[in-house]
């Protein structure tokens, strides 16, 4: 007879940690040789619940390149984890971290994108971040690009909208995988894929002024060079260090129909296919029929090589994994519109919302889960998850975070759930550990952390490291492995 043998909770291996990118937290934008990135020529906004790549034209990033400084631009200091990751990971080790998800940037290796050696002073950066890593035991998770990539790619291609990125970065896949062989068993190759249909922050292709459907004709077509460069370095990294697993990585946010009226459950069935087709490409190794056909009806022609579909075809990803925030309501004609950080989408009365208005949806993480692992039967991972809030320091510095442990717990309540499900999970890094500059505002005031930074957004403060109480807390979950919850 058959018996089920689903494991109550978590397995024993299971990598506990966090995650951030280098674009948030390094900081030493100019030094050892780096060269600047797409991410360093964005401003910071003023409006801090809307973020807009809009204004990313050529002119504004030769002005942003002339500009020595960081006042315009955060991300160029972050929260100098350049000259602070011994005492960061410390502080991950005393919290029992497995695993630490952190990216290279591209640039700290190839100033421009295009040179054919690598700088050796970014190489040896990165050294000294995994021997610190090895020392406490915690294993590294590589994301090979996250939102970021040389500014002389920019400049002289448009980035991937020109097949050329492809060689430029799979010459800098080849230096990470060669280099540090043996020494990092998880790889990501694109943070949040399909954020490259949102534009210059993922693509690096400047279309500002391009008619809504070239615009749309171009960031697909900047994708596809992404699926092969991806594909390509799953390639390599499976050559190269046989042992080590390469991850595709989505921010996926999961649709639900805002009535029980076909129409509306067809119009969310087609919004969550269009999230997921970038997973279908990169874990199923081909172009769904769906898109296919979205194309067409479009008008979207993607130029492709002979080789392409055999190569996405041969070289798929080990496992899958995903960045978790919120969830969104379709209705087939227009739902009132809420925040994500450059999504938006309908409002679901049932959830609350965080300050910048993200939806809050535990229960939804346990459905990711269940349809990821019933569609694609590949081990998932969940690399971002966490509650942006502004922090209240104490006059005798405390962080009282009730509200992040709360958030954490209910998403960590539900992961079980869905490991109860039967899902294959292999780890859970929150974002971000530590305060970092924002993705989508450059503000520092909106913070994630299990440790605070002292740090305005004006770039004001001693950089002190702070344990707030969901420090302890965190501590206690990975010490328990995920029992003790409270
Ligand atoms: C994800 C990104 O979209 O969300 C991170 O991968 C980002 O880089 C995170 O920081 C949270 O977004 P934000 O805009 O609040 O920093």
């Amino acid at each position: 007879m058959y018996k089920p043998s689903f494991p109550k909770t978590f397995p024993k291996d299971f990598l506990w940690g966090g995650a951030t990118a280098a674009n948030q937290v390094e900081g030493a934008w100019n030094v050892d040789g780096k060269g600047l990135t797409t991410a360093e020529v964005v401003k910071k906004t003023t409006d801090r619940k809307h973020m807009s790549m809009d204004d990313v034209t050529t002119e504004s990033i030769k002005t942003a390149v002339a500009d020595k400084t960081d006042t315009l631009y955060p991300k160029r200091r972050g929260v100098d984890a350049y000259h602070h990751y011994q005492e960061d990971i410390k502080l991950f080790a005393e919290m029992g971290f497995k695993v630490y998800r952190f990216s290279i940037a591209w640039s700290r290796l190839f100033p421009q994108g295009d040179e054919t050696e690598p700088n050796q002073a970014g190489l040896a950066f990165y050294d000294r971040v995994i021997d610190e890593l090895h020392k406490y035991h915690i294993q590294p998770l590589v994301t090979l690009s996250h939102y970021e990539m040389p500014i002389g790619l920019t400049l002289k291609q448009n980035g991937w909208a020109s097949r050329d990125t492809i060689a430029d970065f799979n010459r800098f896949t080849r230096t990470v995988f060669t280099h540090f062989k043996g020494r990092v068993p998880y790889y990501l190759t694109f943070n949040e894929i399909n954020t490259g249909t949102w534009g210059f922050h993922a693509t690096g292709a400047i279309d500002t002024t391009l008619s809504k459907h070239d615009q749309l004709q171009l960031r697909y077509q900047a994708l596809h060079h992404q699926f092969v460069a991806s594909a390509l370095a799953t390639k390599q990294l499976h050559e190269i260090d046989p042992d080590a697993k390469i991850g595709s990585m989505l921010a996926r946010m999961q649709t639900y129909p805002a009535t029980p009226n076909p129409v509306d459950v067809r119009a969310a069935q087609l919004e969550d296919d269009k999230n997921l087709f970038f997973t279908d490409v990169q874990a199923r190794g081909e172009y769904p029929e769906f898109m296919n056909r979205y194309f067409a009806e479009n008008g979207i022609k993607l130029a492709m090589a002979p080789d392409d579909q055999a190569t996405l075809a041969k070289y798929p990803v080990d496992f899958i994994s995903f960045s978790y925030y919120m969830t969104t309501v379709t209705k087939a004609d227009a739902a009132e519109q809420v925040n994500g950080n450059m999504a938006t989408g309908g409002r679901n009365p049932y959830l609350k919302e965080s300050d910048w208005g993200w939806q809050i949806d535990p229960v939804g993480l346990r459905i990711t889960l269940d349809e990821l692992w019933d569609r694609y039967r590949k081990p998932l991972f969940v690399v971002e998850n966490g509650l942006g809030a502004v922090d209240q320091l104490t006059a005798d510095r405390h962080v009282h975070d009730s509200y992040r442990i709360d958030y954490l717990r209910q998403h960590i309540q539900q992961m079980k759930a869905a490991v109860a499900d039967g899902v294959q999970l292999m780890g859970y890094t929150m974002w971000g550990p530590i305060d970092l500059i924002s993705f989508s505002t450059s503000e520092m005031s909106k913070r994630y952390g299990f440790i605070y930074v002292d740090q305005d957004d004006a770039g004001k403060g001693s950089l002190e490291r702070i344990k707030k109480d969901s420090f302890y807390w965190y501590q206690k979950v990975i010490k328990s492995n995920g029992e003790d919850l409270d």
